[in-house]
């Protein structure tokens, strides 16, 4: 639910309302209201023509008290420090509402990719690596892909993370290729996570989960791999757009030959797409079609306060990082609508990637059935506690999640408190010891 605008400021009235619910006092969770470590750097690089450009890049750390800082580094030509610090926050609360032992981070740099060819993006990760490497590691902060980052993205910084320190080091980012270290499962893992969403939801709401019809914004790594589980277990999906428009189809599509269709390594997009009996949308009215279940998994701020009374699906699923704005949030709650926040709903991507720095840590290599077991037990685990604390306040499930996360911070941080209280009292006491 970020708003570009005072996307921080979202974080702070979030923290409060949900802090206030739960009886802490503001002291309590102060300092979760400020990022511990911001860095900002400058990246030069010299382009293919021999030229010297500099990029400005960003790490932000906003908490480690459940585990080192966790979260991805994302190129974009619009990001800036604020919302990278936004990003941040949002990763702290997502790991700690599925109870992974990571705090959040998020890392950026300004740069349109479109503009850059791929031995400058090297230059640019490697460069970008070497700035920041004073403040990541396996132990303290472990970065990932996002928004125009991928596992070749990973590489280049694992292995310029590596020289630098000397020693193979494939624990310090996760989302790398399967040869470097990466794990079975992670390239599915938001996907299949979403799909594990639609069934909880659909139970508690005694909607068959088999025959659901359901519809998909974004054919990317999530809208992809979602529509394809959903599929595979019964569920109808008959729409799907992405940046290129949308289709339609009552019985519901072919998602297996669409899928191929849309293969990462053919880049083609749904216009191309051709079908008997598949009915052309425009994208914009992916949203609106009438259906059970809305997955919207492409971009935020999508669900807004004017497209909400529009929306006739009963459930909403939110694969993408913030699709519903605030408005838009306070409109569905109005109509009865539910919806399973992104926090909790696009988890699997953070879940597999925390088994991918265990495995690597210990040197371990897990098969991908066992990986997709553990995911389902953890996601499952939450879903139900976030479904039960909203119960327990007669609150959305969104608030449930941020319930269940900032208990588990601030319980965290009062635990580090009382420590160094004991620890103080303790050396006071030696020190009234000696001066006897
Ligand atoms: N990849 C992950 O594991 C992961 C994990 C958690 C959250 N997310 C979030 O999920 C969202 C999608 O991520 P992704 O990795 O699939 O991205 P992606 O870049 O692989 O795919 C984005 C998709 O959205 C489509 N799209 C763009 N503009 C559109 C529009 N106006 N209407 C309809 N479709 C449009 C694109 O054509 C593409 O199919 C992002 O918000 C991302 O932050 C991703």
């Amino acid at each position: 639910m970020i708003d570009k605008h005072d996307a921080y400021d979202e974080v702070l009235a979030i923290l409060d309302q949900t802090a206030k619910l739960l009886g802490w006092e503001e002291q309590d969770y102060l300092r979760l209201k400020y990022p511990e470590r911001e860095m900002k750097v400058s990246i030069p690089v010299e382009m293919d023509d021999g030229s010297l450009q500099i990029f400005e890049g960003y790490r932000v750390q906003h908490s480690n008290l459940l585990g080192p800082y966790k979260g991805g580094i994302r190129y974009h030509q619009s990001i800036d420090l604020s919302e990278i610090r936004t990003l941040a926050a949002w990763m702290t609360f997502k790991c700690a509402v599925v109870n992974l032992p990571f705090g959040g981070g998020k890392g950026g740099i300004k740069v349109d990719v479109t503009e850059l060819s791929k031995s400058e993006l090297e230059r640019l990760t490697r460069a970008y690596t070497n700035m920041i490497y004073p403040i990541v590691g396996p132990d303290t902060d472990i970065p990932a892909p996002d928004v125009n980052t991928n596992a070749e993205t990973m590489a280049w910084f694992m292995d310029t993370y590596s020289s630098l320190r000397g020693e193979p080091t494939p624990a310090v980012v996760t989302g790398k290729p399967i040869e470097l270290g990466g794990s079975l499962g992670r390239a599915d893992a938001t996907g299949l996570g979403i799909k594990l969403m639609v069934r909880e939801i659909c139970k508690k709401h005694k909607l068959a989960f088999k025959g659901a019809r359901i519809a998909i914004q974004g054919c990317g790594n999530v809208g992809r791999s979602a529509a394809k589980h959903l599929h595979r277990s019964g569920c109808k999906i008959v729409a799907l757009s992405d940046v290129s428009g949308g289709i339609y189809q009552e019985e519901g599509l072919d998602i297996e030959e669409i899928l191929k269709f849309l293969s990462e390594e053919t880049g083609r997009l749904l216009q191309d797409y051709y079908s008997p009996g598949i009915r052309r949308i425009p994208r914009e009215e992916l949203l609106i079609q009438d259906v059970d279940i809305l997955i919207p998994a492409a971009l935020g701020h999508q669900i807004t306060g004017e497209l909400a009374p529009q929306i006739k699906a009963r459930l909403i699923v939110e694969g993408a990082n913030a699709p519903t704005t605030i408005e838009g949030d306070k409109m569905l709650a109005k109509k009865g609508v539910i919806i399973v926040p992104d926090i909790l709903a696009n988890s699997g991507g953070i879940i597999v990637s925390y088994f991918e720095w265990i495995q690597n840590l210990y040197s371990l290599k897990w098969e991908e059935y066992d990986i997709n077991q553990k995911l389902e037990t953890i996601m499952v685990e939450a879903f139900n506690k976030v479904w039960d604390e909203a119960e327990k306040y007669s609150t959305s499930l969104r608030q449930g999640a941020y319930l269940i996360a900032l208990d588990r911070l601030i319980t965290a941080a009062k635990m580090k408190d009382l420590e160094q209280q004991t620890i103080h009292e303790y050396r006071h006491s030696i020190q009234s010891v000696h001066s006897y």
